[in-house]
């Protein structure tokens, strides 16, 4: 049987280059279908000198004519999904037609953005500087079973979204939690009756329909897999599965369905919010790194934390996903750089470890250096173009990871991928 469903991931700490590349693939597929997470994403496209960052509405909005469907595992901001999808209907993608909307997935309340805001303040030092956007909560809510769902908002939704502002506001009172959400809560509303304007439909039917039609279909996940509530730096993550099993259950597609996994994973590393980074660099190197990457958040302009590739957390994440292909991206920001460094190990008390552990705090990463290439390769189209030195990186890469690099970004444009022969 022919597996027409492919699953492409982040498999760091987030910002890849999901976005890019998923524009970039789309004219593959029929369909592109975002599984998990929300508009704590920021994934950001630029093809004809414009640049789109999209929160919640899928990457695959731009080539034309393929379907985009919102998945039962996404929690939806109606009020951030109206800005968003707003601002496109005034670059000319008009929605309305072509996206699909879970009546599955959960909705971010206003108070949820409170709580995640309340819980934080109560962590003090060990907060894990979350994007704000709800996110926590409303998966909690969702396994609660308190949650709203997009569903609801066409019966009786006043009366389901009062009990539960109410259960919210119960709790932020426990906490001496002061707020104000008048303004957030009629923006929300409007959001609320927007959403009424879109195709809310049962899309485990309709995605499982059109792979019965054999239509082929991309599912695009957000975050990274080191911020897996199961997989990754716990309690430092996200709240919903962000590797590969994450589309099965927030797409409703039976995992024997799923054929290439597209493991993505910038040529260094970045992390945004708090917890352990191995090979994170406090130096120039960092600076430099960060600077030629723009590495400042898609949405809240947040400074990356910027370090070496982690080959020891890489192997990892390519296991649990089951990754069949590589996309290294951002070759270009090393550019420059005279030399590479990889950490294919880590140290702790005196000890080395090969596997990635239970714990990452506090290991020393021990690298291996491979020679840079020293040439802008961002005007590159071809394979053939690529600098002996950068292939020698990719093949020491696939021989380390085990699995092949099938795309290489050398910019941020669409133009700037280049494809190879494997
Ligand atoms: P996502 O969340 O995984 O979609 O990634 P983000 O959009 O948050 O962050 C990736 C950033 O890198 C964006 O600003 C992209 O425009 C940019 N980008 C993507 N690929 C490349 C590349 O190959 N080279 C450079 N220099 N920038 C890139
Ligand atoms: P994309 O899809 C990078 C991080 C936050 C924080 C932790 C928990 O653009 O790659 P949350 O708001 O989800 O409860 O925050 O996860 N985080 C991301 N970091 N890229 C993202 O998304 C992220 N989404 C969440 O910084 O450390
Ligand atoms: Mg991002």
């Amino acid at each position: 049987m022919k597996k027409n469903i492919d699953v492409l991931l982040g498999l760091q700490w987030g910002d890849e280059g999901k976005g890019k590349i998923v524009d970039v693939l789309t004219p593959q597929y029929d369909v592109v279908a975002r599984f998990q997470g929300g508009p704590n994403a920021g994934h950001t496209l630029e093809f004809g000198g414009k640049k789109f960052v999209l929160r919640s509405i899928p990457s695959g909005i731009f080539q034309g004519g393929q379907l985009n469907i919102i998945g039962n595992g996404v929690v939806l901001d109606p009020s951030l999904f109206k800005a968003e999808a707003v601002d496109l209907e005034k670059a000319g993608y008009d929605l309305k037609k072509n996206l699909f909307i879970s009546k599955k997935a959960h909705l971010i309340l206003p108070t949820c953005r409170v709580l995640d805001a309340a819980y934080e303040a109560a962590k003090g030092d060990a907060k894990v500087g979350t994007t704000g956007k709800g996110i926590g909560p409303t998966y909690t809510d969702k396994v609660s079973r308190n949650g709203l769902r997009v569903g609801d908002i066409l019966e009786d939704f006043e009366n389901k979204y009062a009990k539960a502002k109410a259960r919210h506001e119960q709790i932020l009172a426990s906490m001496n939690y002061s707020y104000d959400i008048t303004e957030m809560e009629k923006e929300w509303m409007s959001g609320i009756e927007y959403l009424k304007e879109f195709r809310l439909i049962d899309s485990e039917q309709m995605i499982n329909d059109l792979i019965a039609e054999g239509k082929s279909i991309l599912c695009e996940g957000a975050q990274g897999s080191m911020l897996d509530i199961d997989f990754g730096s716990y309690p430092f993550v996200t709240s919903s599965n962000t590797v590969c099993a994450g589309a099965c259950t927030g797409l409703g597609v039976a995992p024997n369905k799923i054929g290439n996994v597209y493991g993505i994973t910038k040529a260094y590393c970045t992390r945004v919010g708090a917890g352990p980074f191995p090979t994170e660099l406090f130096d120039a190197t960092g600076n430099e790194m960060r600077d030629k990457g723009h590495e400042y958040g898609a949405v809240t302009g947040r400074e990356r934390r910027c370090g070496w590739i982690d080959l020891v957390a890489l192997k990892y994440t390519i296991m649990i996903n089951g990754v069949t292909h590589l996309i290294l991206m951002k070759s270009d920001v090393l550019d420059e750089f005279p030399t590479i460094k990889a950490c294919i190990a880590y140290k702790k008390n005196g000890e080395t470890i090969t596997h990635f552990p239970y714990d990452i705090e506090g290991v020393e990463p021990v690298y291996t250096e491979i020679p840079g290439w020293q040439c802008d390769m961002t005007k590159f189209t071809k394979e053939e173009e690529l600098p002996e030195a950068f292939v020698n990186y990719i093949k020491f890469l696939e021989k380390e990871l085990g699995v092949p690099v099938k795309y290489v970004s050398i910019g941020p444009d669409r133009e700037q991928t280049i494809t190879r022969n494997i």
